[in-house]
């Protein structure tokens, strides 16, 4: 398990491809990118991807300093571009006719407008909160946990991304919004409509497809706020629709729609990502199994192994910025809007600061370093909440279920097709019940 005894570090080179042949948005590349990653760190840490025209950002030190710079990196101007990429005005104009309107991301703003929206937020996550969800989120996993059981018992294949963790995920974040009646389906279809949306892969029949699914969750969300408009409930969106700000303002209805829809997406999408990639770590590395197993009654050891879990297996990929000015960054000149593709998981893959990064290793000094929910002020909202739902979906999954193994060969895991994040479709396991 410790990288020093392990004696060597697995080798990912990327063969004899040269690197101007490689891209991201080639699906076999998106799905096992870590040769990519290494070969752009050594070769050209700052690498123009011709297929995606963007700037990737591969070293976790050029990772860190765009993530500490939000003004010379803008969040805005990144995310905007990468929006709908190529077919913005049509999409747009989608949503004002049959979506309630097109409500731009308030989160995905630069400071200071940023800051206003990111403190209510704040007030929302913080670790102490989080920490009162932990009973009710292992009542949640546990229930989920024995369904599965069941179903495998009875002969069925389970899925371990659609059956357990994008529901878990979902019923999560819908009870803290306050979303009672929820179709989990919907949901999902919804949170990929939405990611489809910074991911640079979908066609335009996908991205009318996609359009319409968005529709239909911004007209849930505008009705579940008109009803709490005169009736508010102890939940969170009857909070985000009366917020007082710090500056003592308001939240627009754009900005509380916007809101609302980035946490339903970025609630179960990346979390649920995570526990896919659990569950898949289980069943394909024995000695992460066992070393969990070692772990599941020491609150301090379930704590390093989400944090080892998400430097190794990052949900987020990569998220765009763009500059506001000419920089030099990574010992390449950029001009003022070059659009940059923060890779997060090359960073959290990078040997100058992770000795045999492809190792999962418990005992780094460093474990907590990883940027698996970014640096500076964009810093996820949702840590705290996401690594406990990952910590008791592990301990859980440990302490009822044996022998997870993948129930197809690993070449048939397919990912979604996005550069965003890098999340497994379906994941078919085989276990028996403790
Ligand atoms: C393992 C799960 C998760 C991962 C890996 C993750 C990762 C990230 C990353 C990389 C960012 C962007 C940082 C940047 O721009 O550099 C981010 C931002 C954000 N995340 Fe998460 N996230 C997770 C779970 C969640 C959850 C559960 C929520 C909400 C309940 C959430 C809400 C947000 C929001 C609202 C932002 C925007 C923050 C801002 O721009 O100020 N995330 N997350």
């Amino acid at each position: 398990m410790d990288s020093k005894q392990a004696g060597h570090c697995p080798v990912t080179g990327h063969g004899q491809t040269p690197l101007a042949d490689m891209t991201l948005s080639n699906p076999k590349i998106g799905a096992q990118p870590n040769a990519y990653y290494q070969a752009m760190r050594v070769e050209d840490p700052v690498h123009y991807d011709e297929k995606l025209g963007m700037w990737l950002v591969s070293r976790y030190d050029d990772i860190v300093t765009v993530l500490r710079d939000p003004l010379t990196y803008s969040d805005k101007h990144g995310y905007a571009a990468q929006y709908a990429s190529g077919f913005f005005q049509e999409f747009k104009a989608i949503l004002e006719r049959d979506g309630g309107g097109f409500f731009p991301d308030a989160i995905k703003d630069d400071p200071p407008a940023h800051t206003r929206v990111r403190r209510l937020l704040d007030k929302a996550f913080t670790a102490h909160r989080v920490a009162t969800l932990e009973p009710g989120i292992t009542a949640i996993i546990t229930r989920l946990i024995e369904q599965l059981a069941d179903k495998a018992a009875n002969g069925q294949v389970v899925d371990g991304v659609n059956d357990f963790a994008i529901p878990l995920t979902i019923s999560v974040i819908c009870e803290q919004l306050g979303i009672s009646q929820f179709n989990s389906g919907k949901i999902q279809r919804w949170s990929s409509a939405v990611t489809a949306q910074i991911g640079r892969m979908q066609n335009r029949e996908q991205m009318l497809d996609n359009a319409a699914q968005i529709c239909d969750l911004q007209n849930f969300i505008i009705a579940e706020m008109k009803a709490r408009e005169t009736e508010p409930r102890e939940d969170m969106i009857s909070d985000l629709v009366h917020a007082t700000l710090d500056d003592g303002s308001k939240l627009t209805f754009a900005e509380a729609v916007s809101l609302i829809r980035a946490l339903i997406i970025a609630g179960n999408d990346t979390t649920a990502t995570a526990i896919g990639n659990l569950l898949f770590v289980l069943a394909t590395r024995p000695e992460v199994a066992t070393a969990l197993q070692a772990s599941v009654d020491d609150e301090r050891l379930m704590n390093r192994f989400v944090e080892e879990l998400l430097r190794i297996e990052p949900p987020v990929r990569g998220l765009a910025k763009m500059t506001t000015r000419e920089i030099e960054l990574g010992g390449r000149l950029l001009p003022k809007d070059a659009h940059l593709l923060v890779l997060y998981a090359s960073g959290n893959d990078d040997e100058t600061q992770f000795t045999c990064p492809r190792n999962f290793d418990l005992n780094r000094s460093n474990i907590g370093k990883h940027v698996a929910f970014g640096v500076g002020v964009h810093r996820c909202v949702g840590a705290s909440l996401s690594r406990m739902e990952i910590k008791v979906a592990a301990r859980e999954v440990v302490r009822r279920l044996a022998d997870i193994k993948l129930a197809v060969p690993v070449e048939q895991i397919r990912y979604q097709p996005t550069v965003a994040v890098r999340s497994i479709e379906r994941l078919p396991l085989t276990f028996t019940r403790r």
